[in-house]
């Protein structure tokens, strides 16, 4: 037998037994006769004493970092003023009676028993041995209750998982496909689904009314710090629901998880709050709002209809607007710290950034001189502005003064620590637009994807301005990231079919995308909607960590390189014979 207990759960009621542990040397240290030595597992650490001159201890003696070690010995209790309350075990120790080397090592390239800043390459290239740190340790182990929570709260609910294909033809999510060639059709790719959207609803149409999937998905995207080449989700499809059925399954199943796998945590609220897609533009600027906090968005363009200022003129003359926000205690900021922020917004695409500082002094800042006294006493009663107080302007077109405002109360969140680390702000956004318009493209693209119900009410505007069509999908977000998106589905094919127009899809085009699922659903399809929550993004907000690259096993770097196994890599000949591929960049000194 290797092993009789684990590292981690030996204490002081053991006194007495012995045990055989196995596990890597943690940290060695020798103290004039006696060596000390952490034995590590994923439980948790233990400490091991014995006197080196033992033969059978050698090991003891020998044993470098992360070497692999079976200890025989027995469980004792510290002596007094040697317990160590930071370690779960640290009421006990093991006297070792015999101890086997299992397996040298050799020095490792980084330390795993210290937290430092490893460069994320090294980390990346040997990953088997970063995932040893307790960190990486903790955060995919909740990962898996994540997933195990998930999986019985749903059993529970009736739900059924049931898989789909991976090698399946491209699903509409709107990222590039990864193909993947055929040997038996050469010249013919499968597509790698970017999720199993078209798939739930052709499960709809078999009736398995309640369906869900621990779901790999994969968008050949550029990569962030939230996003993958491949990442999961939990992917699933309600049949005779409307919208609040699906929110209802997700709120339950999140507001229960959080108290049973993160005591440290707490909701925000609960019911979770609800905001309109235009709302949650207005107030905070983004359709992902972190509402931990508020320093919310001002629109002032009423305000300063008249005002002096030439820029704020033009921009309103031109259909733009004027917004602000109010930087608590910041107004003594410095030109410098003032100029830093400017930068920022320009880069967002502004052509500037105003401010009014309310100091005790008096009011300073760069609108000082364009805005006339009453018009800061308007400006102080809408936004609840005081001494101390940096308010912050853009005038711009809608859209680029919500980017930036919403930009820079991410930067005071952040800086000035406005939101409570401890709090999970879930939220669903509703009414999300059905289209949105590419201007590089000149045409419409469905803004979540083409199957998804326009709002009934909206049905006219399709004819006359599809940019304020409204959709029954949905998201939800957390902490200023979007962590989930779903609609109910169009199971009326005259709809369907308006929708495909307005996309400037042909009829041929339909078919050959799409023919499976229009074809389906004349074979009875039931009213349905879903929803699909990111696995990763939320783990990564659940662990507090910064990437999701920290919360999954293997991942990608930000080139989409693996750096442990070297993929993506070169095909042999052979192999791209087998598929009769022809690579027509491939220089000869490349060959292999
Ligand atoms: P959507 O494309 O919005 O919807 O994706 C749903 C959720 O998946 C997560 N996500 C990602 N996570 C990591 N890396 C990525 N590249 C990535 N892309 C998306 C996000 C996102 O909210 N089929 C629809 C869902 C539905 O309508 O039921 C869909 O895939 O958390
Ligand atoms: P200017 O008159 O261009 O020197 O601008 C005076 C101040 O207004 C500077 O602080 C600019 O950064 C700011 N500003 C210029 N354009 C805008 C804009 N579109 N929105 C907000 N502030 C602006």
């Amino acid at each position: 037998m290797y092993r009789t207990h684990n590292c981690g759960e030996l204490r002081a009621e053991h006194q007495g037994t012995t045990v055989t542990l196995a596990g890597w040397v943690h940290r060695q240290r020798d103290h004039g006769g006696v060596t000390f030595l952490d034995l590590r597992d994923r439980y948790g650490i233990v400490q091991v004493v014995g006197d080196p001159a033992n033969p059978a201890l050698a090991g003891l003696q020998n044993a470098r970092s992360e070497w692999v070690l079976q200890v025989i010995g027995v469980v004792r209790k510290r002596p007094e003023g040697a317990e160590n309350p930071n370690m779960a075990t640290g009421q006990v120790e093991i006297e070792a009676v015999e101890i086997q080397v299992l397996n040298p090592s050799k020095p490792l390239p980084f330390l795993v028993n210290k937290d430092e800043d490893t460069d994320e390459a090294i980390r990346l290239k040997y990953r088997y041995l970063d995932l040893r740190h307790e960190r990486m340790q903790k955060n995919l182990i909740l990962r898996h209750h994540v997933i195990k929570f998930i999986r019985d709260f749903l059993s529970e609910q009736g739900f059924l998982e049931i898989e789909t294909p991976m090698l399946f033809k491209t699903t509409p999510e709107g990222a590039r496909d990864f193909l993947v060639p055929s040997r038996l059709q050469p010249g013919n790719f499968y597509a790698l689904p970017q999720s199993p959207q078209q798939l739930k609803q052709l499960l709809m149409v078999s009736g398995f009314d309640k369906y869900f999937q621990i779901a790999r998905c994969f968008r050949d995207e550029d990569l962030r710090g939230d996003r993958q080449l491949e990442f999961t989700q939990l992917d699933m499809e309600m049949s005779y629901v409307h919208r609040d059925d699906v929110l209802a399954v997700i709120e339950e199943l999140f507001s229960q998880m959080v108290p049973a796998l993160l005591p440290e945590k707490r909701l925000l609220s609960s019911p979770w709050p609800r905001l309109t897609y235009i709302e949650a533009m207005e107030r905070y600027g983004t359709d992902k709002p972190d509402l931990r906090f508020s320093m919310e968005l001002f629109t002032l363009s009423d305000i300063l209809a008249e005002s002096e200022f030439m820029v704020f003129q033009s921009v309103l003359r031109a259909g733009g607007v004027i917004k602000c926000i109010v930087v608590p205690g910041c107004s003594e900021y410095t030109r410098r710290e003032v100029d830093e922020l400017t930068t920022l917004v320009k880069e967002l695409g502004a052509k500037g950034l105003a401010t009014l500082a309310l100091s005790a002094e008096g009011i300073r800042g760069t609108a000082q001189k364009f805005i006339k006294p009453e018009e800061v006493e308007a400006i102080k009663a809408r936004t609840g502005a005081g001494v101390g107080d940096l308010v912050l302007f853009v005038a711009d077109q809608k859209a680029v003064a919500n980017k930036c405002l919403s930009a820079l109360r991410i930067l005071f969140r952040d800086r000035l620590k406005l939101a409570d680390t401890n709090v999970l702000a879930f939220a669903f956004v509703l009414d999300l637009p059905m289209f949105e318009w590419k201007e590089d493209e000149q045409k419409w693209d469905a803004a979540h994807h083409p199957f998804t119900m326009p709002k009934m009410e909206d049905l006219p505007k399709f004819e006359t301005d599809p940019s304020q069509i409204l959709s029954d999908a949905y998201d939800m977000v957390l902490n200023g990231y979007e962590t989930a998106s779903g609609s109910i589905r169009i199971h009326r094919s005259d709809i369907q079919q308006k929708v495909f127009q307005l996309l400037g899809l042909k009829d041929e085009e339909i078919r050959a995308k799409f023919g499976h699922l229009i074809e389906a659903f004349e074979y009875g399809a039931p009213p349905h909607g879903g929803i699909a929550p990111g696995i990763d993004r939320l783990v990564m907000i659940f662990t507090d960590e910064p990437n999701i690259r920290e919360v999954i096993a293997f991942p990608k770097n930000q080139a989409g390189r693996d750096l442990m196994a070297d993929a993506p890599s070169w095909a042999s000949d052979k192999q791209l014979g087998e598929l009769q591929l022809k690579l027509d960049l491939r220089k000869d000194e490349d060959k292999k």
